[in-house]
């Protein structure tokens, strides 16, 4: 694409330009904007530049070793893992409000982020992956809050950085252009949106490790049957919720009393109306089959069939 290697190739001055022989630290949470931020800085400065990824263990099967093979392995950047996943489950225990929960996800991520960013020396820079959609959102003041929304990009202002944004100019489709132009793979340019929270707001009233070991398994599930079905590309996003109900059911002619798992799977262009996603019936079954058959503790499968209004995307 030539209006994206273009845009690369400015940036990649710019970013130098202002860089000089100094240090930029990237926080990378294995959604697009800040992989794509990463790969381009890293474009331009190589191993001045260090990327740090915190696993609060609320991302999705597979992801956050994906993060790993693609930055580290495949990309050969300074990338330093920070293991949260204990620190964020304490932090949680007992914690059931939605609110709560997301403010505290929010701050714990802010909290781990500046005391291992204290551990690194001579970094001047911090790079952010504030895209245009990003700025316009928080341009209306007006907008009622919904839900605090999470960014892995939103760190403390107070911290001594100076910032380098270089997608603010881009629309989410440009930034995949980016992403791809740069040899990002697929799973990463293509991801559905993601909250920053993560499961956390996915697993209603208090989370726990089991609980969260659920979510991954059946959105795991979910996710494979989709692609299987060749509706990975048009659905817009879709994963499993686990609505914290128990209700009785029968394996090999026993009593269970276990959990329940809800599909959600939605059609947007932003995110801010939605409709519910129509997966054939066929698809449907296999999907629960698998899910009761091989993820422990569920009995029962549900399909959200609501749009957004009156109900939002994610369950929290
Ligand atoms: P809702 O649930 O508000 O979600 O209808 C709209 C879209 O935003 C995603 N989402 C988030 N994205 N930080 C994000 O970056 C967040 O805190 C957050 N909460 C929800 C959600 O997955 C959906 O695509």
């Amino acid at each position: 694409d030539w209006s994206m290697s273009n845009f690369i190739d400015i940036e990649v001055e710019k970013i130098r330009a202002t860089v000089g022989d100094k240090k930029v630290l990237c926080a990378l949470s294995g959604g697009v904007d800040s992989s794509v931020v990463a790969a381009l800085i890293h474009r331009a400065i190589g191993d001045q530049l260090t990327c740090m990824f915190v696993d609060h263990g609320l991302l999705r099967k597979g992801e956050a070793d994906s993060v790993v093979e693609t930055f580290s392995n495949q990309f050969h950047m300074n990338f330093i893992k920070i293991d949260a996943r204990e620190r964020f489950l304490n932090k949680l225990k007992g914690i059931t409000d939605p609110e709560q929960k997301r403010k505290t996800i929010g701050n714990e991520f802010i909290y781990v982020f500046d005391d291992e960013a204290a551990k690194l020396n001579g970094i001047e820079f911090l790079a952010q992956g504030t895209i245009y959609a990003d700025i316009i959102e928080s341009g209306t003041a007006t907008a009622k809050t919904i839900k605090s929304h999470h960014n892995v990009g939103g760190l403390p202002e107070d911290m001594d950085f100076k910032l380098i944004e270089p997608l603010t100019a881009l629309f989410k489709d440009e930034v995949r252009a980016v992403g791809a132009e740069l040899g990002l793979p697929e799973e990463i340019v293509r991801r559905q949106p993601f909250p920053g929270p993560g499961l956390g707001v996915r697993v209603l009233g208090e989370i726990t490790e089991e609980k969260l070991e659920i979510v991954r398994d059946s959105d795991w599930i979910l996710r494979d049957e989709i692609q299987k079905a060749g509706l990975d590309r048009s659905i817009w996003q879709y994963f499993t919720v686990l609505p914290n109900i128990r209700s009785v059911g029968v394996r090999s002619d026993e009593r269970t009393y276990d959990y329940a798992i809800g599909i959600r799977a939605v059609n947007s262009t932003d995110g801010m109306t939605a409709t519910w996603a129509k997966i054939p019936y066929d698809i449907l079954e296999k999907i629960s089959v698998r899910i009761t058959t091989e993820v422990p503790r569920i009995n029962r499968v549900l399909l959200d069939v609501t749009s957004k209004p009156p109900s939002t995307i994610e369950w929290e």
